[in-house]
């Protein structure tokens, strides 16, 4: 596994890929089954494989969440060996943002509402990262999660508007028994936080066979909202929308998406389904 944290590195490693094909999946770190997910999705995509791990400071609308967000880098990186990753591109801030960076990429559509509404710069943040991820390794695939669905959402748009010449492979959520998403924020749940953490997806379970049911988007919406405040949660939003646009749909449709997000003391949960 060559690990590269300089351009000239990773010029370097980029050699030793030849003509092979190569699969990315973009982290930033804190390595969890869900991303694991992803590495296995790519290394059945392409017989080159590469990760990512750079906590991106542009798309931390709060500085207080960058400073805090998990480094394991020693277990990371003990975990992509064992997968036999080919290459791990970890960066420092200048190789990504080198002196004089002035591009950001914004894309309008399934970036504007919900995080892109509540997280000022998120997603422009990410779009940015991950075009340059995308030039700089060139990949043929790249892998992201459904945990964070309107990201995924947000990033077949940009490479569909600007014909970016990358696949983009949509990996399903994985869940801890309870059904919680894992996330590299779940270490900070309390036990007391922790036991209640579930009811997020349970929640949206119940929802879904509401709405297939035919009952009324809105009255489904304000009553797993109001369940979820009832046990601690502070909803951001519950919304079913449109999957691949991410609008707010008021007639279910089989291509709709529930998302949510909410906080749970000081961690704040998203979910889909
Ligand atoms: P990060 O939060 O590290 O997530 C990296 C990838 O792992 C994302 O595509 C995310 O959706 C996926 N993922 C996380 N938890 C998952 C789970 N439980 N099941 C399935 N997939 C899961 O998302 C980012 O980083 C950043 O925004 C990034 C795309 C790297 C740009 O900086």
């Amino acid at each position: 596994m060559i690990i590269a944290r300089t351009l000239e590195e990773l010029r370097h490693a980029k050699e030793l890929q030849k003509d092979k094909s190569l699969a990315l999946v973009p982290t930033m770190g804190a390595l969890h089954e869900g991303h694991m997910a992803l590495v296995k999705r790519a290394k059945n995509l392409a017989p080159f494989t590469a990760v990512s791990i750079f906590v991106n400071p542009i798309q931390f609308d709060q500085q207080s969440d960058f400073q805090r967000y998990p480094k394991t880098e020693e277990a990371d990186l003990e975990l992509l060996k064992e997968q036999q990753v080919d290459l791990v591109w970890i960066p420092e801030v200048e190789a990504m943002y080198p002196k004089g960076f002035a591009t950001r990429v914004t894309v309008g559509g399934p970036s504007l509402q919900w995080e892109g509404a509540l997280r000022h710069g998120h997603f422009e943040g990410v779009s940015t990262v991950v075009s340059r991820l995308f030039a700089l390794l060139k990949p043929q695939y790249a892998c992201f999660g459904e945990k964070d669905w309107q990201q995924l959402q947000v990033i077949r748009r940009m490479v569909e508007d600007l014909v970016l010449p990358v696949v983009i492979e949509g990996v399903p959520i994985i869940r801890e028994e309870d059904g919680l998403a894992k996330s590299s924020r779940n270490r900070f749940l309390t036990d007391s936080q922790r036991s209640r953490a579930a009811l997020l997806i349970q929640t949206l379970r119940k929802a879904k066979i509401a709405l297939e049911a035919g009952q009324n988007i809105a009255i489904v919406q304000k009553g797993a909202t109001d369940f979820l405040e009832k046990n601690g949660f502070k909803v951001d939003y519950l919304a079913a929308v449109e999957g691949r646009s991410m609008e707010a749909l008021d007639v279910w449709k089989p291509t709709a998406r529930l998302i949510a997000a909410a906080h749970l003391g000081s961690v704040r949960l998203l979910d889909n389904l």
